[in-house]
């Protein structure tokens, strides 16, 4: 959307003070001054009206500023806003007692963070804590936030780590199961997930099994380019099985960062359960409460309780508001039913996309599950392309049409719309969509 000449440009105006007092570190994906929004659209301090498919990094699930989340937070804010760990509260209890009822299997005790870094840091403490082991295996690609811990474990790129060293030891990764670039080169159509073997020689050369707390992994990688574990296809059992069987003959801690996936992202509560498989810590955030800062980790109460009082706490975690939101956020998911309309605006997007793919040499793979999917783009030697890419959100954006990029080299299309996006939205969206792509190619 290019602006008329003749509009003052407030936009201007403020990114000169943005620059100025604003540490450049936390750098913006466009240099957009968002004024207001309302379910998919958001507006510019200009007026210009954008269809967001970003939404926040996959966090306004219910899409921007829900009157019933507004409703809850605003009735909340009157009548309490904060009182800490001095005090227990109503609604702290009531959330914690949701989530036991929507996480997978017999996850039912809960600690509240502010946000996914954050409650990373808690998961792996906890893990550590309860096992009396020192040592995580982490996933190479994966992304788990910016604090130092999460900076350890993150590699979905080098830049989240380089500068920070020495990082937080006891940290260990093997390659993420990514078929698109098998990583022990096998085909994905007939592996016997062979990319399994990793963990024999890390366990044999590196760090043995039993020194080893947590296994952390996204269910559906974010970050490093929307990437689903592989199925291991003859085998028939698939990856995240293996692991489930893996931390069960070695007494470790299978840790899912369900902190992007969760909360319908995936079209299910969360991803793992399109595997139907149960970590024994989760760690959710950004869907949680449509914005405000939540976060949570969730484990069986026997392991939880091996956490003494006064190990870990957090002065703001679980605040009164945030919980309010969180509450009605799940609230709207539940009863607009939109677990069934993320399966279905997934699928749309999907099928058109794997239509355009072929007029395109430079779409190499489109993946997703629910309404959090990926294009992956590549150069004539099917390398990642991310120089077109960018050029392609850049054509999108000019023509009102919100949306990021990630993998490796910034060369994956991520879109992650509201779960309530219609059909119309999504037409519109996938409309613009094409026109980049003809204007890119
Ligand atoms: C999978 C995953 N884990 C952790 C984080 C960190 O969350 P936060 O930015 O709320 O600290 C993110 C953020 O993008 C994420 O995608």
């Amino acid at each position: 959307m290019v602006l008329e000449k003749t509009v003052v440009d407030r936009a201007q105006e403020f990114l000169v003070r943005d620059e100025k007092h604003i540490a450049a570190a936390n750098s913006r994906y466009f240099e957009l001054v968002a004024e207001k929004a309302a379910g998919s659209y958001l507006w510019d301090v200009n007026g210009v009206r954008y269809l967001d498919f970003a939404m926040g990094i996959a966090v306004n699930n219910v899409g921007h500023c829900h009157p019933k989340v507004v409703e809850a937070a605003r009735q909340q804010i009157g009548k309490l806003i904060h009182c800490s760990a001095v005090t227990h509260h109503t609604l702290n209890i009531e959330l914690a007692e949701k989530l036991a009822a929507i996480t997978p299997g017999r996850l039912d005790c809960v600690f509240f963070n502010n946000s996914g870094g954050e409650a990373v840091d808690a998961a792996l403490k906890l893990a550590r804590f309860a096992t009396g082991r020192p040592n995580i295996v982490a996933f190479n690609g994966s992304f788990h936030g910016r604090t130092l811990l999460a900076t350890a474990l993150t590699t979905s790129k080098v830049h989240y780590r380089e500068g920070y060293e020495p990082l937080p030891s006891g940290i260990f990764h093997v390659d993420h199961p990514y078929c698109y670039r098998c990583p022990v080169k096998q085909n994905p159509d007939s592996c016997d997930l062979e990319c399994f073997d990793l963990f024999d020689r890390l366990f044999k050369h590196v760090v043995k099994p039993n020194s080893v707390a947590a296994i952390i992994l996204e269910p559906l990688l974010g970050e490093g380019g929307v990437v689903a574990p592989a199925v291991g296809y003859s085998k028939g059992t698939g990856y995240l099985k293996r692991l489930r069987q893996l931390c069960d003959e070695h007494g470790i801690m299978l840790v899912f960062d369900e902190v992007q996936t969760g909360f319908g992202r995936t079209a299910r509560w969360f991803a793992c359960d399109h595997w139907a498989v149960e970590p024994d810590i989760m760690i959710m955030a950004k869907g949680i409460a449509s914005g405000f800062p939540m976060a949570g980790v969730i484990a069986r109460k026997e392991i939880m309780d091996r956490w003494t009082a006064g190990r870990h706490g957090s002065t703001y975690g679980g605040n009164p508001v945030a919980c309010a939101a969180a509450l009605a956020s799940i609230a709207v998911i539940e009863q607009d039913r939109l677990l069934s309309n993320a399966e279905k605006m997934g699928s749309i997007i999907l099928e058109k996309l794997n239509q355009l793919r072929p007029r395109y040499s430079f779409i190499g793979d489109v993946r997703g599950l629910g309404l959090m999917i990926g294009v992956e783009m590549i150069d004539a030697e099917g390398k990642p392309d991310g120089k077109r890419l960018n050029h392609f959100v850049t054509e999108c954006m000019k023509r009102g049409l919100l949306l990021l990029d990630c993998g490796e080299c910034d060369h994956v299309v991520r879109l992650t719309p509201a779960l309530n996006v219609s059909e119309s939205e999504v037409g519109e969206a996938l409309a613009i969509m094409e026109q980049s792509l003809e204007a890119v190619s």
